[in-house]
């Protein structure tokens, strides 16, 4: 079924979350979602908070229209890319507030508290790159390298993860701890978690998911 009547109501749904904490303003941000050899992903121009199924479209993985008749998102070379390279199911980009302010003055989010080892730890920022360009799309896969969620200079946010709920989560996730960075910079030197100590906290996580479901890690690099 190219339609994916289903999955496109899911997408509008999570730009509805998305929206609702504050992610995107205006038309801002895309997010997708893979099913099999397709990619399900938001028509460029759209605005979050009233986005309907009608606005997602179905591309293939070579990024050709198979549903749909508006065109697909600019940064679709982005999304198409993160499905190649990371084999992710979901990806979300947003313009949120303090992720976007965060890559305005660093050049990598430090790992600051071991919830951000659901994101793989630090995250790095993409060089900036003008948006929808190739070029944009290469600078931010190089670096999500080990990691699901980049910063994009003077841009924005993008995370990816196993479900469109998971990357959503990631983008919120994401948001509070570089809210929780420029808070704690605001008074002093923030004190980041040495490799160490980040290795000791997959290792307890792993434990514990051996031996009941409740996780922490959702990437780790
Ligand atoms: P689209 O409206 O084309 O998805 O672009 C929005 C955006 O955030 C570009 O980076």
């Amino acid at each position: 079924m190219n339609g994916h009547s289903a999955i496109r109501e899911q997408v509008a749904d999570a730009c509805h979350r998305i929206a609702a904490h504050g992610l995107v303003v205006t038309e801002a941000g895309n997010v997708s979602v893979r099913v099999g050899g397709h990619v399900v992903v938001t028509a460029t121009n759209a605005r979050f908070e009233e986005l309907t199924a009608d606005q997602v479209v179905v591309v293939d993985l070579d990024g050709e229209r198979v549903h749909g008749d508006l065109e697909p998102t600019s940064e679709l070379a982005l999304h198409l890319g993160i499905y190649r390279h990371f084999g992710a199911s979901a990806v979300v980009h947003t313009h949120a507030p303090m992720a976007t302010a965060v890559g305005l003055v660093v050049d990598e989010l430090p790992c600051v508290h071991y919830y951000m080892l659901k994101l793989g730890g630090s995250v790095r920022v993409a060089p900036y790159e003008t948006y929808g360009t190739p070029e944009l799309a290469q600078s931010v896969l190089t670096a999500l390298e080990g990691r699901s969620a980049a910063l994009m200079a003077n841009h924005g946010a993008v995370t990816h993860a196993h479900s469109l709920d998971a990357a959503v989560d990631q983008a919120l996730l994401l948001e509070w701890a570089c809210t929780l960075y420029r808070n704690a910079a605001s008074m002093g030197t923030p004190r980041a978690l040495d490799e160490d100590r980040q290795r000791a906290v997959v290792e307890t996580a792993l434990a514990r998911m051996a031996t009941r479901p409740a996780s922490l890690p959702e990437e780790t690099s």
